[in-house]
């Protein structure tokens, strides 16, 4: 079973059964929740949904440092190539397989953080389950799509409000999702997007029948 590692703020880390290691976002260095160092993370793909800094992070260093293939839009693939890194672009809408499993980029409603492009969500297909992570993304309505043609067994959503979706929005993404499992991320980093989880679990639970798993950074859920 796939086993996801939460590293604090919009950072996971997915283990594959065949002993692959995903790495979503990884804003470890300056991350006041980050549970371990930018140096002891091991990954052999690094999944990046935008150029903000709490995205990018410290992935052109980690990719660099374990010759880690980037996973991105053309935009941030191409600046990544340009520091010498192993890339791979895609877009919106298209998916590729990979020795691991499928990703396909979805639309999210936000900045892409680098001149042109846009930011992204994720859809990875891997063991069998299918996990959605949202990015940094308000609302859409596309995203009941998303639900439909892919029923996600996970999706990761962000819902500390102010840059992304808040709370309450989240409960309707994850009722548009059908995704049999939530949890929720991109909150209590700092002041601005302090939410309380608790209080999205108790009404996602109540109005979407999802299962909401809250993990502390350095937690892991296995699907
Ligand atoms: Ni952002
Ligand atoms: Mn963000």
């Amino acid at each position: 079973m796939p086993k996801l590692t939460f590293l604090g703020h919009a950072c996971f880390l997915l283990q594959t059964e065949d002993g692959e290691t995903l790495l979503f976002d990884p804003f470890i260095i300056g991350n006041p929740q980050a549970p371990v160092s930018a140096e002891e993370i091991k990954a052999g793909y690094i999944l990046v949904s935008h150029a903000h800094m709490d995205h990018l992070g410290d992935a052109y260093d980690i990719a660099a440092r374990n010759d880690a293939m980037l996973i991105s839009t053309s935009e941030i693939a191409e600046a990544a190539r340009e520091k010498g890194l192993n890339v791979h672009g895609l877009h919106i809408g298209g998916s590729y397989r990979f020795p691991f499993g499928t990703v396909k980029l979805t639309l999210a409603l936000h900045g892409s953080g680098i001149p042109g492009g846009h930011a992204c969500g994720f859809l990875v297909s891997c063991g069998g389950k299918t996990i959605y992570f949202a990015g940094d993304t308000g609302l859409f309505g596309d995203m009941k799509l998303i639900g439909e043609l892919n029923r996600p067994d996970l999706a990761l959503l962000p819902i500390g409000d102010n840059y992304t979706m808040g709370p309450d929005d989240a409960v309707v993404a994850a009722s548009f999702l059908k995704a049999r499992q939530v949890i929720p991320y991109h909150y209590n980093t700092w002041p601005l997007i302090e939410t309380d989880p608790l209080l999205f679990k108790e009404k996602v639970e109540r109005q979407t029948g999802a299962d909401c798993i809250i993990l502390q950074p350095g937690e892991a859920h296995t699907l």
